[in-house]
């Protein structure tokens, strides 16, 4: 047999499903720039009219909605179109969880992987520390952008901690870094009688606000204005730090944490969560990815693993370490000071 006739001895559809997995994302998050989710809000439609409705030449409209019922963006009923719940609560730019606008900041970045693989510089112009985020975020639209991005990511995990953590010793808890309080409301819904609470920049009091009187819970979460590298934490029995300690350097890493634990009283708990990567460096790929994205957004941010947390919170003096999965490539991990 010549070598011409032999069938390849690997199957391509590995690297087939990875370059199709960037058309469903643009598909999709070309939907949602268009208004498709905005559109059908509440207002079904058939492909005729959707296409009149957007003006969408007629040739790539059918299988435009189509591609978005199979990918489970839209249904069709008969002729009529519909949102799923996802796309309803996620894609509808008219609701306050809307997560498009976040999710394509990414492309341009992305377009950009070999500048900051060649240069290890972030692909965007802001600062280092807190500037990071205040310059890129001057306005409450920005705030509300940055932070239903935060919610969306941070809503996969918010129940998971609730539970896979025993709450019940705990009187009073601090979200460092909490955004718009959407991880703490989803710890404060499953332990009622739990003293919660947020930290994060003072420019976030208006997202915070809008937030908590969006979810009934206006009142119930105290606002702690501040700048987690100048002031000491609040007061409470447990900390928490969620997608936090990744966006910055090692050395600002430990700094966190031992303000964490200066602040926290004898026997009182720090809960560590972020994509962290396995020990041995070989995966979850969710977790590497998210490291490449942080290298191209952050000065010194990356994702890290369970080990290196572990370092870091034993130099702090922790003790009595656990690990649990989270779910969508997250670990917490929890320490205690004795
Ligand atoms: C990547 S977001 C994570 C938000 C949230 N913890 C979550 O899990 O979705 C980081 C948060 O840290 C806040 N932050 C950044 N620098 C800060 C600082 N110096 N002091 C207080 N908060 C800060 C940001 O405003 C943002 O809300």
């Amino acid at each position: 047999m010549t070598s011409e006739m032999t069938a390849p001895a690997v199957s391509a559809e590995p690297l087939w499903r990875l370059g199709t997995a960037y058309f469903s994302r643009k598909t999709v998050l070309t939907a949602a720039e268009f208004g498709v989710f905005t559109t059908l809000s509440g207002a079904p439609a058939s492909a005729d009219e959707l296409a009149e409705r957007l003006e969408l030449h007629p040739r790539g409209a059918r299988d435009f909605f189509d591609t978005l019922v199979a990918l489970g963006m839209l249904t069709r009923e008969g002729e009529l179109y519909h949102n799923t719940p996802l796309a309803e609560h996620y894609l509808n730019a008219e609701r306050a969880s809307y997560v498009g606008a976040f999710l394509s900041t990414a492309d341009a970045r992305w377009d950009k992987l070999v500048d900051a693989l060649k240069t290890g510089d972030p692909q965007n112009r802001w600062g280092a520390g807190a500037q990071m985020f205040t310059e890129q975020y001057r306005t409450t639209a920005a705030w509300r952008n940055f932070t239903a991005g935060m919610d969306y990511l941070n809503g996969m995990i918010g129940p998971v901690l609730a539970e896979a953590f025993d709450w019940s010793t705990v009187r009073s808890f601090v979200d460092v870094g909490g955004a718009r309080g959407n991880l703490a409301a989803a710890i404060l819904r499953a332990h009622p009688d739990i003293e919660a609470g947020v930290l994060d920049l003072p420019d976030v009091a208006p997202v915070f606000e809008e937030h908590m009187a969006e979810l009934g819970l206006t009142g119930k979460i105290t606002f702690h204005p501040g700048n987690f590298f100048e002031n000491p934490m609040p007061d409470a029995q447990a900390l928490v730090m969620s997608h936090v300690l990744h966006d910055w350097g090692v050395e600002e890493r430990e700094q966190l944490v031992a303000a964490a634990y200066r602040a926290l009283p004898s026997g009182g708990i720090l809960l560590i969560v972020d994509p962290m990567i396995d020990d041995d460096r070989q995966g979850p790929a969710g977790a590497l990815l998210t490291s490449l994205n942080m290298l191209m957004v952050t000065p010194h941010g990356s994702e890290y693993t369970r080990a290196d947390c572990r370092s870091w919170l034993e130099r702090a003096g922790f003790t009595g370490l656990t690990e649990t999965d989270l779910g969508t490539h997250n670990t917490l991990i929890t320490a205690r000071k004795s």
